[in-house]
């Protein structure tokens, strides 16, 4: 086999194990990267929906509390203004998905399901634990899930939570008494949960990750194309051409030319030798001659 071919058959096949390891490497790092911006989009969205709440209580409440002896008014509640908002929210961006299923919740719509249930059941259990990332799948599509307990910190809540007798009877008209009471402090009753499709990022991850795959095979083939060139002009050609020199002079042909030969390096000295070699050879020559 000739040098040329053994040359780019042991570089293509390192080459090709550079890429495979890039590439293993590089999918799990943008995989991960992936993962985190879904996580930091869900975490930034659940304080979007934290600052809605505090809104509504410190600003809005206040001033609807005279009405509100007249006429029950759930735009004063903040966890209301939370799931509106967020609605909103989660309408326009369909990848995205805030939910507050409570255990026993006064608007039948936050009753939990299967996996929301499971969340409220584990946060429930450990009154130390402040989140919960779910990662599940749901329609096909694969969505992570952030999670923070709702628990009951202040006797306020339990105005409108406790028991439909001291509960406002506007909020019993609209809400009735069978949801929603028996709540006490400390109680962990249900959680906020932000569910974000993890479908864009990983379509990102991938998009970048071909592209760097592509970036590096283009680099790796400048280098062949380098390497070849620097393996023809610095070995391949002056041997060659040092062995047709030989392959005259050992047929008798003393008039070939010598070969142009710098000092440095060794198909120089090879070069240099060789010179020396045929020189010798023509004087013994002669003096055979002789
Ligand atoms: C003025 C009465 C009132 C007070 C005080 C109140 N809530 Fe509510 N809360 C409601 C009403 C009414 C709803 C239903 C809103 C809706 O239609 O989504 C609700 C809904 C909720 C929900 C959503 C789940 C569900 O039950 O539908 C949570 C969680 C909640 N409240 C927690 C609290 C906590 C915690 C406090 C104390 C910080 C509190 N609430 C104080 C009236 C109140």
């Amino acid at each position: 086999m000739s040098l040329r071919m053994t040359f780019n058959i042991v570089m293509t096949a390192a080459m090709a194990i550079g890429l495979a390891m890039a590439w293993f490497m590089t999918a799990r790092i943008s995989a991960q990267e992936a993962k985190s911006a879904v996580l930091a989009e869900a975490v930034a969205i659940m304080e979007a929906a934290d600052a809605v709440r505090h809104y509504t209580s410190l600003q809005v409440q206040p001033l609807l509390d005279t009405q509100m002896h007249a006429q029950f008014l759930p735009q004063s509640v903040p966890f209301f203004a939370v799931q509106q908002t967020m609605d909103k929210l989660t309408e326009r961006s369909p990848g995205y998905l805030f939910r507050m299923p409570t255990t026993n919740p006064t608007n039948p719509a936050d009753r939990p399901t299967d996996w929301e249930a499971k969340i409220i059941e584990q946060l429930a259990s450990d009154a130390k634990l402040k989140e919960m990332i779910v990662e599940r799948s749901e329609d096909g599509r694969d969505l992570l899930s952030y999670a923070q307990p709702i628990r009951v910190e202040s006797e306020t809540c339990l105005a409108c939570h406790s028991t439909p007798q001291t509960a406002p009877a506007s909020l019993i008209d609209i809400y009735g008494p069978a949801n929603g009471f028996g709540w006490k402090v400390g109680d962990t009753i249900g959680a906020k949960i932000v569910s974000v499709s993890q479908e864009v990022p990983r379509a990102r991850a991938r998009k970048s990750l071909v592209e760097i795959m592509m970036g590096l095979s283009g680099v790796f083939a400048v280098m062949l194309l380098v390497l070849n060139g620097l393996l023809h002009f610095s070995i391949i050609r002056p041997v060659r051409r040092l062995s047709q020199l030989a392959d005259e002079v050992s047929l008798g042909n003393m008039a070939v030319p010598e070969f142009p030969a710098s000092p440095n390096g060794e198909i120089g000295s090879l070069a240099l030798s060789f010179n020396r070699m045929r020189r010798s050879l023509v004087t013994a020559m002669e003096m055979l001659g002789d």
